[in-house]
């Protein structure tokens, strides 16, 4: 099949991966209301059309933490997609590379910070949680920032994992045993691309950038979920905020915010940037979508940080529209994560370059010239 929308990557991701990894990537948490909102209120915003004006030059371009991004839109971190296509952190790093917009690695990735580094010629934008273990957490900051990572993001929207009724029905959580591990070797078994891709040209399966972490905990990435809930930080508060600006001096990024509160406390906590974000539907179901969030957290803040969002975007369309409600840019997770599933570097750069296209003709269907004026206009608010 040839993809020509994100809808398709997704298809063909469904078609090459084994149930589990897929449903682990299509999946929300609960009975998917937040997901599904995430995507059904940006179709609901309606653009406003305009005609007859010179859109000969589109700049597209726009910056953020003092780095110009080709187009307002960056890879959001998506844990074990060294699961989904060989090193696939890598694969897509690369991708993002060429197409000039960030890689946000995930600390969860099969690919540790420094592979992905070396492969794609820059370091990535590094993502964290909060770990029981500080010393543990200290070193690993130290090890991002010597390799040159210029942006910690910190996500807070995971004290606890959400839980995600397809991982049980697909085994890839809560069955153990000699009949889960038999179910899970016969998804891979029939799925012969990713067993020669994956299984035997893509080890090792370990979670790169926290391996050491795991040792005691999991012993697979498909376990991982169990030391998830055993090492996450439930006590974490804003005040940690001190020590992680103790251990990083560099930019710092908060992932998973959905109150102006909270957004006004991380202004306060020194934070340089702010991803408006509900996981992808992936923790508190039930909670807005991420768009419908947006314009109240951008009026909260003002120009005290950057704002991004992430959550349901799933075309250049949907990418113009969180501009014009406030974005400076947004975040895709499943996008790319589907395009890799699919095939690997390749179609993660072929969905980018679609990515683009749409905005393009987005941005000149509405007379935007500019990405980085976007505002209001572009919508039709009576709709
Ligand atoms: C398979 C998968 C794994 C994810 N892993 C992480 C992660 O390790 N860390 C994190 O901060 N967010 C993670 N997320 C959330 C994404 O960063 C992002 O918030 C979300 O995917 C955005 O929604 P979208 O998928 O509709 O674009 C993950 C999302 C998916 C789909």
């Amino acid at each position: 099949m040839r993809a020509a929308s994100v809808s398709d990557y997704r298809e063909l991701a469904r078609r090459r991966l084994p149930k589990i990894f897929f449903e682990y990537i299509d999946g929300g948490s609960y009975a998917e209301a937040t997901l599904r909102r995430n995507v059904a209120d940006l179709e609901a915003i309606a653009l406003r059309q305009r005609v007859m004006k010179d859109m000969s030059k589109l700049d597209m371009a726009v910056t953020t933490l003092g780095q110009t991004l080709a187009m307002p839109v960056g890879l959001a971190p998506v844990g074990m997609a060294g699961m989904y296509a060989r090193r696939g952190e890598t694969q897509a790093a690369k991708a993002a590379a060429a197409a000039g917009l960030p890689f946000c690695l995930s600390a969860m990735g099969v690919c540790a910070a420094e592979e992905v580094a070396a492969a794609a010629g820059t370091p990535p934008w590094f993502q964290l949680y909060m770990l029981k273990d500080r010393g543990y957490m200290r070193e690993l900051l130290a090890r991002v920032k010597a390799l040159g990572c210029p942006v910690l993001v910190f996500t807070v929207d995971l004290p606890t994992p959400g839980a995600r009724y397809r991982d049980v029905r697909s085994g890839f959580t809560g069955s153990s045993g000699v009949s889960g591990a038999l179910n899970t070797a016969w998804d891979g078994a029939t799925h012969p691309a990713w067993l020669w891709d994956v299984w035997l040209n893509g080890r090792p399966h370990s979670l790169g950038s926290v391996a050491s972490a795991l040792q005691g905990g999991g012993r697979s990435v498909t376990d991982f979920l169990g030391w998830v809930a055993r090492s996450f930080d439930r006590t974490v508060t804003w005040a940690d905020m001190d020590w992680v600006r103790e251990t990083w001096d560099g930019p710092i990024v908060i992932k998973g915010v959905l109150d102006p509160a909270d957004a006004k406390d991380a202004v306060k906590a020194g934070a340089q940037g702010l991803v408006v974000s509900n996981h992808g539907g992936r923790q508190l179901d039930g909670v807005r979508s991420s768009i419908s969030a947006l314009p109240r957290i951008a009026q909260a803040v003002g120009s005290d940080l950057e704002v991004y969002m992430d959550g349901g975007v799933r075309s250049g369309l949907d990418v113009l529209k969180a501009l014009a409600l406030g974005a400076k840019a947004c975040f895709i997770g499943r996008a790319w994560a589907y395009a890799l599933g699919a095939g690997g570097e390749a179609r993660v750069a072929k969905m980018l370059g679609t990515l683009r296209s749409e905005l393009s003709v987005a941005m000149i269907l509405t007379g935007c010239a500019k990405a980085a004026d976007a505002g209001r206009e572009l919508l039709d608010e009576d709709v």
